[in-house]
């Protein structure tokens, strides 16, 4: 069966990142493919220190769960992460983990070519679109393919449970989910 792997950027464990990405689920799971839904909020990813030890190795030095999602991300045919939005661009976190994961697979088995997916960003107001154009740069560089939606694939929220409130945030999350799983089992015919 078809996977996705969803990956939280949010520190929050039940915060409005993780809410979405559940919705996100539910959606492609409903279209017959499998998800696992990784949250890295509760971790302590390091930044790629450039050493190239991945190139001859294949895996990362550092022992942060880094090397197991890329493991997972190796069996799956969909990615989507998803970050809240601090101080106007993407939590560092998460950045860090797309960077040594995109290192991980263009040093080696290219793993990330042709996964479809993209990514999904939530604020309380500004730095949205900053923040999706910033983690789409790791899709266009893996050789990733981006389905659209309707709209961009941002939820207005502040307090836990506000993602509630941003109806129309959330159709195009549904939608763009829908699409990310649509166009997989295309890609499987
Ligand atoms: C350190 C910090 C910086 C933030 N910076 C922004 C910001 O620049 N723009 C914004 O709209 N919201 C900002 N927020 C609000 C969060 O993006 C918002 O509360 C979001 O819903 C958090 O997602 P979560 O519930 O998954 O943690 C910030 C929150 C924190 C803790």
């Amino acid at each position: 069966m078809s996977k996705v792997i969803l990956l939280c950027g949010s520190p929050r464990a039940d915060g409005n990142t993780m809410s979405v990405l559940k919705i996100c689920a539910k959606e492609i799971e409903a279209n017959g493919l499998d998800t696992e839904i990784i949250n890295i909020g509760d971790k302590n990813i390091h930044s790629c220190i450039a050493c190239g030890s991945c190139g001859e190795t294949g895996k990362c030095v550092f022992d942060d769960g880094i090397n197991e999602i890329a493991d997972k991300l190796r069996e799956a045919d969909g990615f989507i992460p998803a970050a809240p939005v601090y101080f106007g661009t993407a939590r560092g976190d998460i950045m860090a983990a797309l960077q040594r994961i995109g290192k991980l697979s263009r040093g080696n088995d290219k793993f990330l070519s042709w996964m479809v997916g993209g990514p999904i960003t939530v604020a309380r107001r500004g730095g949205l679109t900053l923040t999706l154009q910033e983690m789409s740069m790791f899709f266009i560089i893996n050789e990733m393919i981006i389905p659209g939606s309707n709209y961009w694939n941002m939820v207005f929220a502040g307090p836990k449970g506000a993602y509630k409130d941003d109806e129309d945030g959330i159709a195009t999350i549904k939608l763009f989910a829908n699409n990310v799983a649509k166009l997989i089992n295309k890609i499987k015919d």
